[in-house]
């Protein structure tokens, strides 16, 4: 068994899966998570994201066991390494929503002793560690930084595939100051083949925001594109396959981006520079996250465009959503565009329907939709494919 004992904190998507590979690493760890029933499930060795392949092995190996999970903060005092792993979401008018990371972290804070390490996961608009975590754990620790140790390692992972990326993929690690980089460093070695160490904490939080904004504006082109394709009679796809090449990486169109992750990081820069007033430094950001939200405006005027070919009055064609998920395969709803195009349709007064494989009647019907089977529709929207099938 490893000396550190480690504590992380939220015990999500990401942070179980980070946690249960490091118990598997031959560390103790101490899970701390706000619900109790989460808690007592990893406990028993049962996996609450059964989706998360290889986790169940995982939390059956090792919960209970060298993985203990709480809700109290208190179980983890005498850790050594803490790693903060909450969401940080954005609010109504698209800034960061700190209060969840700021009260794990003065709870942490009010734990730690002198040489312990705090390293910080939840992707962060840059600066956050340096003008805010350090912030909240020196006031509630009394203690100055050089007495405790701050890093930030941005999370990496991609929902359903945590354990085998956490192994594989590159990680990176930066300090606030040096001497946290080099403990966050050496504490990372011990179970991450792969690691990195960067300049500052503020280049590691700038690296995970950057590649959320990338796919971002790369998929508001690759929309684009496609709409340009459609408008001259051309196959995108034929198009996309033989235009790729080592330096060309045309992404796959879609009703847009969503999830806690892509869709939000683009606004950690554009708040930032709108607040330092230097909007021009961030117009293709905005404008890609723009065009992307407005992708279900294009797909209700196809899918009305084929309801009009029906003949029946407009408000009597039935339209089936098949998919309301984010992303096909995953269970999560937070800024789908597939929900939200759902939504636009029914908002205009059409006759939609939903159906999704990995929700049940009553889920669709708690989300104010009626459900069906898609071979009642006169219009299926495969919403993973962006295909529309009109039953004459
Ligand atoms: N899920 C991903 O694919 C992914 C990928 C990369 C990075 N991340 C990062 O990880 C963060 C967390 O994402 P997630 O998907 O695990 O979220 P999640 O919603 O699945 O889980 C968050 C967990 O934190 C717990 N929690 C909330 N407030 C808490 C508190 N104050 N103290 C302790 N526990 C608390 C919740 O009960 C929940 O179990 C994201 O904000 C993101 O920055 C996630």
């Amino acid at each position: 068994m490893q000396e550190t004992k480690v504590a992380v904190i939220g015990l999500g998507k990401a942070g179980l899966p980070l946690a249960a590979v490091i118990a598997d690493s031959g560390f103790e760890v101490i899970g701390i998570d706000l619900d109790p029933k989460k808690c007592e499930k990893i406990n028993s060795g049962i996996n609450p994201i059964p989706e998360e392949i290889g986790l169940d092995e995982l939390v059956e190996e090792h919960g209970g066991k060298n993985l203990k999970a709480y809700p109290d903060y208190e179980k983890a005092r005498d850790c050594q390494a803490y790693i903060i792993i909450v969401p940080l979401y954005i609010d109504e008018t698209n800034n960061p929503d700190f209060s969840i990371l700021e009260s794990a972290c003065r709870n942490v804070g009010r734990l730690i002793k002198k040489g312990d390490l705090i390293s910080v996961e939840t992707t962060l608009p840059p600066l956050t560690m340096e003008k805010l975590v350090k912030k909240w754990i020196e006031e509630e620790s009394g203690m100055k930084l050089g007495e405790f140790y701050l890093a930030y390692s941005p999370e990496r992972i991609m929902t359903g595939y945590s354990i085998s990326r956490l192994r594989e993929f590159p990680k990176i690690v930066g300090g606030v100051d040096e001497e946290s980089g080099k403990r966050g460093f050496e504490f990372y070695k011990k179970f991450v083949p792969n690691l990195n160490l960067v300049s500052n904490a503020r280049t590691a939080e700038f690296i995970k925001v950057i590649e959320g904004c990338y796919r971002d504006v790369n998929v508001a082109l690759a929309n684009e594109l496609y709409k340009i394709a459609e408008e001259l009679g051309i196959d995108f796809y034929e198009a996309r396959e033989f235009a790729n090449h080592e330096y060309c990486h045309i992404h796959l169109p879609s009703t847009g981006v969503g999830g806690h992750c892509i869709p939000v990081y683009p606004w950690f820069l554009i708040k930032e520079m709108e607040k330092r007033e230097k909007f021009e430094h961030a117009r293709l950001l905005r404008t890609a996250r723009e065009l992307n939200d407005e992708m279900i405006h294009y797909w209700a005027a196809r899918i009305i465009s084929e309801c009009l070919n029906i003949k029946k009055p407009l408000s009597d064609v039935k339209i089936c959503i098949k998919g309301i998920s984010f992303r096909d395969g995953v269970k999560e709803l937070y800024h789908s565009r597939n929900l939200a195009l759902a939504e636009y349709l029914k908002a205009k007064g059409l006759n939609v329907f939903v159906y999704d494989e990995l929700f049940s009647k009553e889920e669709i019907e708690d989300l104010g939709f009626n459900y069906d089977e898609p071979e009642k529709a006169d219009v299926v929207f495969h919403s993973y494919d962006l295909r529309i099938e009109r039953k004459d």
